[in-house]
């Protein structure tokens, strides 16, 4: 008889973290469920892109002034359609839509919002570079401000129930965390399951790997550049290499398991940066500080930035320690 080695699905695990989960009823696993399942169905059609019509422009402009690729609309849907049948989610806000989408927000058992970026990196489809899924749970206020929709996900980072995100990467991986570490899950295509494989995700003290889009450098603050001077003369102690995939989710991951920095900084055309707060930043800043990282808008926690609109964008700059640190000097001018 071989010895079956065990698998731990990520159902299971949720099974096994909820039971932390504060007044969860198996409803956080039935809710995360229809985020894995929404994205298998994305990952499917990703990973033959090329060989269906979901490959190239949809041709509409949303409301970030992008033109929509076909996946990001395929992505939106999925993910619309698997949370709606969650009833414990009352409130759905997708990059894809102007507005939160009420799914049953009076209803009772209705409990939690989620917010997500149904396709990350779209630039990088047609050109078969990694893409990615991320998400992030709100609880329902439990104040009057309930009543206004908007408020289920104007909150800060710092309240998330739990987030995370998926990678169609070289194989595609799911990275959750509620609260409890950082945990990473492998889609075993022949049994459609995603299997514990990075149990407890530790980001080291410090990387060897910088990532930012060094076209935009002349636009970028003073601090900014000088800490770039500082990366690429060895005053961390050690050399550096430059890595950009341009899509934020496999970035953060490699960033996430070998330490380093990813910036997005703010330029003179975009003073915000480009990175979207409640559906970007948030979950990567949940997920960062989770794993033992430091998570900034350039001066003050990313989690602790109260939201007052759905699609507004904020800097953004995640990394290990001894980064982190040499970064905040920078931005005090030592
Ligand atoms: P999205 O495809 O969801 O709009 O996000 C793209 C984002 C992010 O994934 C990435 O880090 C960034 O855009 C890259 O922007 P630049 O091309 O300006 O570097
Ligand atoms: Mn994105
Ligand atoms: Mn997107």
């Amino acid at each position: 008889m071989t010895k079956m080695r065990p698998i731990i699905t990520v159902q299971q695990h949720i099974l096994d973290e909820q039971i932390r989960f504060r007044g969860a009823s198996g409803e956080f696993s039935w809710l995360l469920s229809g985020i894995t399942l929404a994205t298998k169905m994305i990952e499917a059609q990703v990973r033959r892109a090329g060989l269906t019509d979901l490959m190239g422009s949809y041709g509409v402009v949303n409301v970030q002034g992008e033109v929509q690729q076909k996946l990001d609309v395929y992505a939106n849907e999925c993910l619309m359609h698997c949370l709606s049948l969650r009833e414990s989610i009352g409130i759905i806000a997708s990059e894809e839509n102007e507005q939160p989408v009420t799914i049953r927000h009076e209803s009772p058992k209705a409990k939690y919002a989620v917010v997500f970026d149904p396709l990350d990196g779209s630039s990088n489809i047609d050109v078969g570079v990694s893409v990615g899924t991320t998400f992030a749970i709100q609880r329902k206020p439990d104040d009057k401000t309930a009543e206004d929709p908007a408020s289920w996900v104007l909150q800060p980072g710092r309240k998330q129930v739990a987030a995370g995100y998926v990678l169609y990467g070289s194989s595609t991986i799911l990275v959750y965390s509620a609260g409890n570490g950082v945990h990473g899950f492998t889609l075993d295509p022949p049994i459609g399951a995603f299997v514990l494989s990075h149990e407890n995700i530790r980001m080291p003290s410090q990387g060897k790997y910088y990532s930012i889009n060094e076209a935009y450098a002349a636009q970028f603050p003073k601090p900014y550049q000088e800490y770039l001077r500082r990366l690429r003369t060895g005053a961390l102690g050690r050399e550096y290499s430059s890595r950009y995939v341009g899509s934020m989710v496999a970035d953060v991951h490699r960033t996430l398991q070998r330490g380093g920095v990813f910036l997005y900084p703010p330029t003179t055309s975009n003073p915000s940066g480009k990175l979207r707060l409640l559906y970007e930043a948030n979950p990567v800043a949940f997920l960062v500080e989770q794993a033992g990282g430091v998570a900034v808008d350039g001066s003050r926690p990313i989690l602790d930035i109260q939201p007052d609109a759905i699609h507004q964008r904020t800097p953004m700059v995640v990394g290990s320690a001894v980064e982190m640190e040499e970064f905040a000097r920078c931005m005090a001018g030592n």
